[in-house]
């Protein structure tokens, strides 16, 4: 059986990576790679952190490309290898651009798609946006459905969707089993010399589109009045490499002592800082499944969340984008210690770590 796998961006990579490997290891399965390029230097790092070599790369990235020339992109570069390959099945990832072009490339092929990480929603077309309708378009799109978790499953039984679904776990729970080491030591210089015995360690991330422009600011405001109020705690800001990100984030929080803004570290640093850091602010989706494994509290940096599973369980708060509550959420846990402990508690709905065998064998079964 040949089995197609299509990924562009980071977080696509960090969550295909895991099934690619255990798609490999099986000899009745003949596994194609093939990337996007929707990022390059940040998907080139999670490749290597992996060991997972692409059979093609349609490189497509294109400095502050838009919704509309990465989907292009893809449709007409993608086609050519679908008819070379001729798989018996495409597998997607999540809710990038990159998912819903090759999902709808693999449609005007007639090749089935099975969609991996199926079934989140927010119910809000424009929130995360393009994200929920890429989701909403792909599933759509799909035949086979591996849904991370059963609140997921259910919300495909709400839109009719009830044949070849699996609930499966997510496999960034998989991907610990590569990436997180006793002992181990950053690549990142700045990283490798922080005192995370004696300090504080806050992580940030945030690089949305709908945060782009005055969210943003906002966000980095914020941080920059607790890092001026709490000059004991360590700021740390992987920021990412989109120019509208970077823009805003330097010259807000550029030249502040405790503020360590750095490029994207690869996910074995990412998942290592989890380990050490007190709490996470992000916007990111990924980290609000990761985070809560190490029993860190997140403060999501966004209005809404696909990912209500560990805000039940009270270790992730969605607190907006308002720069007022945002400072006012990060106060409080770094000040009550009984509202710390309540939010640090290991919680993990997504999973035991085998869901990239559960979508095997669900694969082998068609
Ligand atoms: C994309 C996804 C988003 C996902 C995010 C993960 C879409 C529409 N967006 O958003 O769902 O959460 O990836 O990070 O699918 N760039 C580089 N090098 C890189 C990567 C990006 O220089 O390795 C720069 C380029 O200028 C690029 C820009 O970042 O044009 C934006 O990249 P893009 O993939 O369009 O948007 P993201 O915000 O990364
Ligand atoms: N991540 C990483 N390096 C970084 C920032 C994030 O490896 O500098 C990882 C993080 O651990 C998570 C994923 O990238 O697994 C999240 O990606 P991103 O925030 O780009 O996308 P999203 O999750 O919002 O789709």
């Amino acid at each position: 059986m040949k089995v197609f796998t299509v990924f562009g961006t980071r977080p696509e990579a960090i969550k295909m990576c895991p099934l690619v490997l255990k798609l490999k290891e099986n000899k009745d399965i003949d596994c194609v790679v093939c990337l996007t390029g929707q990022h390059k230097e940040m998907l080139a790092q999670v490749m290597e952190a992996f060991g997972v070599k692409e059979d093609y790369n349609l490189e497509i990235m294109k400095d502050r490309q838009t919704l509309t020339t990465i989907t292009t992109s893809i449709l007409e570069k993608i086609e050519s290898v679908l008819k070379q390959e001729k798989p018996d099945i495409v597998l997607v990832h999540g809710d990038t651009t990159t998912s819903y072009a090759a999902a709808l490339a693999a449609f005007y092929q007639q090749i089935p798609v099975g969609h991996v990480e199926a079934g989140l929603r927010t119910g809000d077309i424009y929130s995360p946006f393009p994200e929920e309708m890429n989701r909403l378009l792909t599933d759509r799109i799909s035949t086979y459905y591996y849904a991370p978790t059963k609140m997921n499953a259910d919300n495909l039984l709400r839109e009719g969707i009830s044949d070849n679904v699996f609930v499966t776990g997510n496999t960034v729970i998989d991907a610990f089993q590569y990436t997180v080491k006793d002992g181990y030591v950053f690549s990142d210089e700045s990283l490798r010399t922080m005192d995370f015995d004696n300090s504080r360690v806050i992580t940030i991330t945030a690089h949305r589109r709908e945060n782009l422009g005055q969210p943003l600011r906002n966000i980095c405001s914020a941080i920059k009045r607790l890092a001026l109020e709490y000059k004991d705690v360590r700021f740390v800001y992987p920021v990412h490499l989109n120019p509208a990100v970077r823009d805003t984030v330097f010259a807000v929080l550029s030249d502040i002592d405790n503020v360590k803004l750095i490029n994207p570290i690869d996910v074995l640093d990412m998942h290592n800082l989890l380990a050490r850091s007190c709490m996470i602010m992000t916007d990111s989706g990924g980290l609000q499944e990761e985070a809560p494994h190490f029993g860190k509290p997140v403060l999501v940096l966004r209005t809404e969340t696909e990912r209500p599973e560990a805000v039940e369980a009270g270790t992730v708060k969605v607190v907006g984008v308002d720069e007022d509550v945002i400072f006012r959420e990060a106060k409080l846990l770094l000040e009550d210690e009984n509202r710390y402990n309540l939010m640090a508690k290991a919680v993990n709905p997504y999973g035991d770590g085998h869901a990239s065998e559960r979508i095997v064998e669900a694969i082998i079964n068609i």
